[in-house]
């Protein structure tokens, strides 16, 4: 009797011929291994959500980063890198979001693409795009042509979280209201 071995399969390339051999187990053993990790890879990561991916993991690591800078330079001066830093802390952010949505957006829209009040998402400003400046603009307002001065009402650390939210709109360069002002 032949045995499965010894049967020649009827393809031939170039002369070159090929037995049935069964599989190797190491082989299949890889295989079926790498099938199982990839479907629990895959609910873990991507269908539940339970882990974090690694891009998600490394937003979380540069937010934790900039939290504590600034955590360490609390009581220092305002600067712009204070602004930015707090521009990648979500809770800064967010709080600011929720602010914005509140008291903005009726000018600048809630993506800020701008309608009676300026686009903030292009990389044109009438009064600077500089963190302190921006800043500023939201703290003093610019009332002769309907900018509200929001450091009236608002606490100076609201006014910069405020300020960060909106350098987290600026340079996505959402269609909108046309630039105004000069490019930065
Ligand atoms: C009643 C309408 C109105 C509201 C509400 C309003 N803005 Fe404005 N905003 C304007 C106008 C108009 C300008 C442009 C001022 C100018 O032409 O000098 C402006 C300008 C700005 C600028 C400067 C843009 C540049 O190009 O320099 C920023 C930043 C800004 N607003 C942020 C905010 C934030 C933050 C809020 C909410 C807390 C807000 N604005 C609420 C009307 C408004």
């Amino acid at each position: 009797m032949i045995s499965e071995k010894d049967i020649v399969l009827d393809h031939n390339y170039d002369g070159i011929q090929e037995f049935d051999n069964r599989l190797p187990n190491w082989w299949l053993w890889i295989l079926y291994g790498s099938v199982v990790f990839g479907l629990c890879y895959w609910l873990f990561y991507q269908t539940y959500g339970v882990g974090d991916a690694p891009e998600v993991r490394y937003e979380k690591v540069i937010a934790r980063a900039a939290e504590e800078q600034l955590a360490r330079m609390a009581g220092q001066e305002r600067t712009d890198e204070s602004l930015l830093l707090m521009a990648k802390v979500p809770a800064q952010v967010d709080a600011g979001r929720a602010l914005f949505e509140k008291n903005c957006v009726e000018c600048h829209l809630a993506d800020g693409s701008g309608k009676i009040g300026p686009n903030l998402t292009d990389g044109s400003w009438i009064h600077g795009g500089k963190p302190l400046e921006i800043r500023h603009t939201i703290d003093k307002g610019v009332p002769a042509k309907g900018m509200v001065a929001w450091g009236r009402q608002f606490s100076p650390m609201k006014i910069d979280q405020l300020a960060a939210y909106v350098l987290t709109l600026k340079g996505k360069n959402l269609p909108g209201k046309a630039p105004e002002g000069e490019p930065e």
